[in-house]
């Protein structure tokens, strides 16, 4: 059996880490294609550095561009590389651009696509996210499906019960296998920090709209005021570009800093009193490790957090935004992880090897 892992960005390297190092501990016979749709190295190498990750076989480096631009640049690299390579298998995982580009070039040539973290939706088909997952979801061959909530998603649009698995999320592999590389070291005093917050604000919607953008600024300036705590921002820098067009200053309790390692991004999200974000990981992240969490959007295709009691949903607005962080600030965790056990890149790759047999 032969795997392609087609990644590109940030959390995508992420969430494919476990499976990378499930293959490579069962000797499976694989590489890793990189789109190059992450490139920075805060945004990119950093990942594969501290995750102790080879670096992949081919990168295509599309780099950024309009939507139309990365993902046709990432169908005619994927389409040459998978030509020469042949693998059984493509795994894709997400919703990214590069997860369409990777899953259609893949299904086009007849090999199977595995579509790790299937079945997610927020409802909302404005979001590129959206329609990058539908159309994943819908031209893969095997569906691997988090939680028994997205593959009822699935089932609901007449997929195909056979070829949906329930896995669980390979973050809390990601997470888990991380955190243990942590032990020892002090976040707090490593970066002089106090009783804070931790807030990411980085989608399209959100970080294009300078409406928005502003609204969710103002917002985390009057949690801040309010609540009396520091808040800590890694500026993603789609975000970082749209800050400094739109000329808005935030004020001096917003300490932003640029995109952290994976390693450090986790030690700050688990002494963080509260995460304020709008990412779909970092959601997942503050339920696996019990911090409350506010969700700086409309929707979220990640519901079981709101379940478990770990998250709200705020939108833009300041006032709704202080009012769901000060009522998550009561909640104090303790709720159950509805995203698996940490063994999902092991069960993925148990369906593939059982696909072959
Ligand atoms: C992409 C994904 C989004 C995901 C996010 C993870 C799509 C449609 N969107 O959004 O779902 O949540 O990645 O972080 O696939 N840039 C850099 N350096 C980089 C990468 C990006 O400077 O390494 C800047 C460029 O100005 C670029 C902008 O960020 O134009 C947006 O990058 P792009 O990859 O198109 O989308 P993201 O917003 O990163
Ligand atoms: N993350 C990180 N450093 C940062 C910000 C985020 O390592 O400075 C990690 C975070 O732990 C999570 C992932 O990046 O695993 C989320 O990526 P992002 O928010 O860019 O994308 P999304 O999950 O929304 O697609």
């Amino acid at each position: 059996m032969k795997v392609a892992v087609v990644l590109g960005t940030r959390p995508e390297i992420i969430k494919m880490s476990p499976v990378i190092r499930a293959l490579e501990g069962r000797g499976v016979d694989h590489f890793v294609l990189h789109t190059g749709q992450h490139y920075s190295h805060n945004m990119d190498r950093v990942f594969f550095e501290v995750l102790k990750l080879n670096p992949p076989k081919y990168n295509l480096n599309v780099g950024s561009g309009t939507h139309g631009e990365e993902t046709g640049k990432m169908l005619i690299g994927i389409e040459k590389v998978l030509a020469e390579a042949r693998p059984d298998y493509v795994l894709v995982e997400g919703d990214t651009n590069t997860v369409l580009a990777g899953a259609l070039a893949a299904v086009k040539m007849h090999i199977s696509v595995g579509h790790v973290e299937a079945g997610l939706r927020s409802g909302d088909m404005s979001m590129p996210e959206e329609i990058n997952r539908i159309v994943a979801d819908h031209v893969s061959q095997l569906l691997f499906a988090p939680t028994e909530a997205s593959m009822q998603n699935l089932l609901r649009e007449g997929v195909d019960p056979s070829i949906v698995l329930v896995t669980g999320n390979t973050i809390v592999d990601a997470v888990l296998q991380n955190l243990s590389l942590v032990e020892g070291r002090d976040i707090r005093s490593e970066l002089h920090l106090d009783k804070y917050f931790l807030a990411t604000v980085h989608r399209q919607e959100n970080v294009d709209s300078p409406e928005r953008l502003e609204r969710i600024l103002r917002g985390l300036e009057l949690v801040s005021e309010e609540l009396g705590r520091e808040v800590v921002y890694p500026v993603h820098p789609r975000a970082r570009k749209r800050i400094c067009e739109s000329g808005i200053l935030p004020g001096a309790s917003i300490r932003m800093i640029d995109p952290v390692d994976y390693l450090t991004f986790l030690l700050l999200e688990r002494e963080a009193d509260l995460i304020l974000t709008d990412s779909g990981g970092v959601q997942e992240e503050a339920c696996i490790l019990g911090v409350p969490c506010v969700t700086l959007r409309d929707n979220t295709e990640r519901p079981e957090t709101i379940e478990a009691g770990a998250n709200m949903l705020a939108g833009t607005n300041p006032m709704r935004v202080l009012a769901c962080a000060s009522e998550m600030l009561r909640r104090k965790g303790g709720w159950a992880n509805p995203f698996g056990d940490g063994r999902s890149a092991l069960r993925i790759l148990d369906a593939l090897e059982r696909k072959r047999e």
